[in-house]
């Protein structure tokens, strides 16, 4: 039997990038939602829609609807690790974090860490996400199991690292078998999806990065994710360690890893080579901004990026992120474009955070835009969620809203997060 029931409330979403299509802004100021077994059959004014769909029955939703974020660069392990003091990203990895993520050898723990993660997503009205676990092959499955009891549509993979610290290493070898084992036992499984995930060219040999391309090649239904060009110190050691490259991008090419399914995070310091080279290439960036604050790495140059045409998402990057929120997130994004003079505007970052992860994510024909055939991810935006919220969006426009609560909000905003059309959160 199929059920079918609508929500009815202020709608918003964005399809595409309002830079090249401002079209893409979809707003019904009283809208309806029809979801047909998790999946979205319908949708427009309550009042075009109303006769149509009487007899069925009608959930009121207060506040503003939009796709459930997507989170497009977010590493589980380093839940507990967010707001470590006192360095940039090497010795920021060597002190605290690779501590942290030795401890993913005990199932028992990815279990619990797995656990409270996805719910904190849900809690921050993000649905999707795609996923740096540990090096361990069990610290995937726990993850994987997590979101498959959640209904998440969640990306992940076995990070390579055969260059990591002694406890965090894996080997070409062992890499690849058990890349090759989670994708045979995760394929098609619920809403997951798989990605080839070296950690970043200092963590894996020329065997591995060469391994990775192949695997990569091998799966043309995966995903390829990794760091570059984040952080000036790490720029360095790679130069050092690659004098032959022509740059941080063309290390991974040189090994196959620049494809339309590549999944950079942070590009933070690009050569207009490597632009052009990730435009031709379909490749995209996950931008962290959060995350680039907090080790001192700078500023995305959304300028460049734009000039390039470069396909963006947004990603909190927790652990070095500071906030599960991608309205957080999106509020820095906004100070980090005007700190280089560019300004990105509201619903360009709503963009980012949905339908623009997605579309890196090559997921974007599921989520990301409240569209009709799409599944029914969403979340109630909450605009007077604290009393300074609520000042600042009294009677304000849609714009003033939407950025006052990229600026000022966070998981207090969201009232209520929705997935494949069921309530998966509320706030208390
Ligand atoms: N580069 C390699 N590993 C990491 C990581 O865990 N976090 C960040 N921000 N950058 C990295
Ligand atoms: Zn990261």
């Amino acid at each position: 039997m199929t059920t079918l029931k609508a929500f009815r409330g202020e709608l918003l979403s964005v399809s595409r990038d309002p830079r090249d299509a401002p079209d893409a802004v979809r707003h019904e100021p009283d809208g309806l939602l029809v979801v047909e077994d998790g999946v979205i059959v319908d949708r427009g004014a309550y009042a075009l829609l109303a006769d149509q769909y009487a007899g069925v029955e009608t959930q009121p939703l207060p506040g503003l609807i939009v796709p459930g974020f997507i989170d497009a660069h977010v590493h589980y392990p380093q839940t507990d690790r967010i707001a470590s003091y006192g360095e940039q990203l090497l010795d920021w990895l060597d002190k605290h974090i690779f501590p942290a993520e030795m401890a993913f050898v005990d199932k028992a723990h990815a279990d619990a860490v797995a656990a409270f993660f996805l719910d904190e997503l849900l809690r921050n009205g993000t649905t999707s996400a795609l996923v740096f676990p540990t090096v361990h092959e069990r610290s995937v499955d726990a993850l994987f199991e997590a979101a498959l009891t959640r209904r998440m549509r969640i990306v992940s993979g076995k990070v390579l690292m055969d260059q990591g610290p002694e406890g965090l290493k894996d080997t070409v070898a062992s890499g690849r078998e058990e890349t090759e084992a989670l994708i045979r036992r995760w394929r098609g499984r619920g809403r997951l999806g798989y990605a080839v995930t070296p950690r970043f060219a200092l963590a894996s040999s020329d065997a591995q990065l060469a391994d990775a391309g192949a695997l990569l090649a091998e799966h043309p239904d995966v995903l390829m994710h990794t760091h570059l060009s984040e952080n000036r110190h790490e720029i360095a050691a790679v130069a050092a360690r690659f004098p032959d490259s022509a740059d941080y991008l063309d290390i991974y090419d040189r090994f196959g890893l620049v494809t339309s399914r590549s999944v950079f995070a942070h590009g933070v310091h690009l050569s207009e080579r490597a632009c052009h080279r990730l435009h031709e290439s379909g490749a995209g960036i996950a931008v962290c901004p959060s995350s680039n604050l907090f080790l001192g790495s700078g500023h995305f140059d959304f300028g460049q990026a734009d000039r390039h045409h470069l396909r963006l998402g947004l990603g909190t990057d927790v652990g070095a992120g500071t906030s599960f929120s991608l309205l957080r997130t999106a509020g820095l994004a906004y100070q980090a474009a005007l700190a280089r003079e560019d300004r990105l505007d509201p619903f360009r970052a709503l963009y980012l955070a949905t339908a623009g992860s997605a579309a890196l994510l090559h997921i974007g024909d599921k989520v990301g835009a409240l569209e009709v055939g799409q599944e029914a991810d969403f979340v109630v935006l909450d605009p007077a969620a604290t009393p300074l919220l609520a000042r600042r969006t009294a009677d304000a426009d849609l714009a003033t809203r939407l950025f006052a609560l990229q600026i000022l909000g966070d998981d207090r905003a969201v009232a209520r997060t929705y997935v494949l059309g069921e309530c998966a959160w509320q706030r208390p």
